[in-house]
């Protein structure tokens, strides 16, 4: 054991050596707004890896409600909602948030990730449990490890049985449980089974909390998220979502009864101890949840374009997965190829993101992509033709696609950037993997 704490940054390699083969697909340094279509390094990019569903995040009215919150009210709150960083714009919002979620009540925390942190490390006390799916996100996860002293019991996706084998546990204890799931899955795009959770949390007397990060403006006629869509809205105990999706800015809420959301106000750290949402955020989600509400076809695009585009995977032999909503996993297989797949995407203009174990299972690595509203039928198409292209190249899918349009191109291997084979793959792979376990710590 070496006594510098600085050793493990040295033998930090995982970076450098994706860097070195040319296949490093983070921190992209964007040069324009989030739309459909960004430039990185002077050249466009059809975007494939952003939660921009509705397309608001370039809004002209959003983008001014932004500058005129930040004219009113200055560009920070300087202090905890708790204390000085509470203005009548916050309410307002949180007010407007509740009505449309059908609760009683609403607080806004800083970001999505701060609101699961604070409301369930609050609402999960000395004794008592918590029950995450897992596939729940990280920030759930990092939530539960904040509660001092609740004890966490997970279940396997979508599993009924094994939520059922948790509740029993908790049963046999004789204390009380909070469900936690996600409504739409951030990595496999599918819906969380809300009408029998809902019914096992009855008969166990437990509650359930949903995060509707994915969901919110996406699920439901009127976009208010999984209870919508089940036609099930009061059985959600409390509603999680973020304001980084769907309403095109930053925050996070927590929507629930009033004595619950009183509770949270006054015991979650991760409310009290930090500065509250700048104005300007407020007053995008302020507009976009107008919008949101007022251009329904918004959403219906969205849907079109979801479909569209699970069909067209499906036809050129994709394994979609489970997706049943805008976010479509590929399934390339080897983390590496993943790696290796987003790059020569972009080379061919289209901007994606790998997810490798252990976020999704050993030798099942994906490309996640997601949609907006504001995709076009030739952005669409031409994503299409890109993967064909670069998964034909790679062995993903045989050859002789129906696609007749694409039969002619080949990817010139040649010209290719990048400096990476695949007897590099244990090498790479070995300190990736070391790198993501810690970083998702999941399994
Ligand atoms: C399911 C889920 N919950 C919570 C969060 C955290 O939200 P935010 O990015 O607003 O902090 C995310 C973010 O990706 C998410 O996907």
């Amino acid at each position: 054991m070496s006594n510098d704490i600085f050793e493990k940054c040295t033998k930090f390699t995982a970076v450098r050596d994706l860097q070195t083969a040319g296949i490093y697909p983070y921190f992209k340094r964007v040069e324009t707004v989030q739309g459909p279509v960004v430039k990185i390094d002077g050249k466009e990019k059809i975007v494939l890896c952003s939660n921009n569903y509705l397309g608001l995040a370039d809004h002209p009215k959003v983008i001014e409600g932004a500058v005129l919150a930040a004219k009113q009210y200055g560009t920070s709150c300087t202090g905890s909602r708790f204390v000085n960083g509470t203005n009548d714009l916050h309410e307002k919002v949180e007010r407007k948030f509740a009505k449309f979620v059908g609760k009683e009540s609403a607080i806004l925390f800083t970001t999505g990730h701060h609101s699961n942190l604070g409301a369930l490390s609050s609402l999960v006390g000395k004794g008592e449990f918590v029950i995450t799916d897992k596939l729940d996100h990280a920030s759930i996860i990092d939530g539960c490890r904040l509660s001092f002293g609740g004890e966490m019991l997970r279940f396997r996706h979508n599993d009924m049985g094994d939520l059922e084998r948790q509740l029993i546990k908790v049963q046999s204890k004789g204390t009380s449980a909070l469900i936690v799931i996600d409504g739409i899955f951030s990595m496999e795009g599918d819906i969380a089974k809300f009408p029998e959770i809902s019914a096992l949390a009855k008969k166990y007397g437990a509650r359930v909390y949903v995060d509707e990060a994915h969901s919110l403006g996406v699920l439901g006629k009127n976009g208010k998220g999984t209870g919508e869509y089940f036609n099930m809205e009061p059985e959600v105990d409390v509603l999680m979502a973020t304001a980084s999706k769907s309403l095109a800015s930053i925050g996070g809420f927590i929507a629930s009864r009033s004595e619950v959301i009183t509770y949270i106000k006054h015991t979650a750290r991760s409310l009290i101890f930090t500065a509250s949402l700048p104005p300007a955020c407020v007053g995008a989600i302020d507009v976009a949840l107008d919008i949101l509400q007022d251009e329904p076809e918004r959403r219906a695009k969205l849907w079109e374009n979801t479909n569209k585009m699970k069909e067209g995977f499906q036809s050129l032999g994709f394994d979609t997965r489970t997706s049943e909503s805008p976010i479509i996993p590929i399934t390339v297989g080897e983390d590496m190829k993943a790696f290796q797949m987003c790059a020569m995407l972009f080379e061919e203009g289209i901007f994606a993101s790998p997810i490798v174990s252990p976020a999704v299972p050993e030798g099942q690595a994906i490309i996640r992509t997601s949609y907006m509203a504001t995709h076009t039928d030739e952005h669409l198409e031409m994503i299409l033709d890109k993967f064909e292209k670069v998964a034909k190249q790679l062995g993903i899918i045989p050859g002789g696609s129906i696609r007749k349009k694409m039969a002619k191109s080949s990817y010139n291997i040649k010209n290719r950037r990048w400096n990476f084979s695949f007897s590099d793959n244990n090498k790479f792979a070995a300190a990736t993997k070391r790198w993501l376990k810690n970083l998702w710590f999941t399994k």
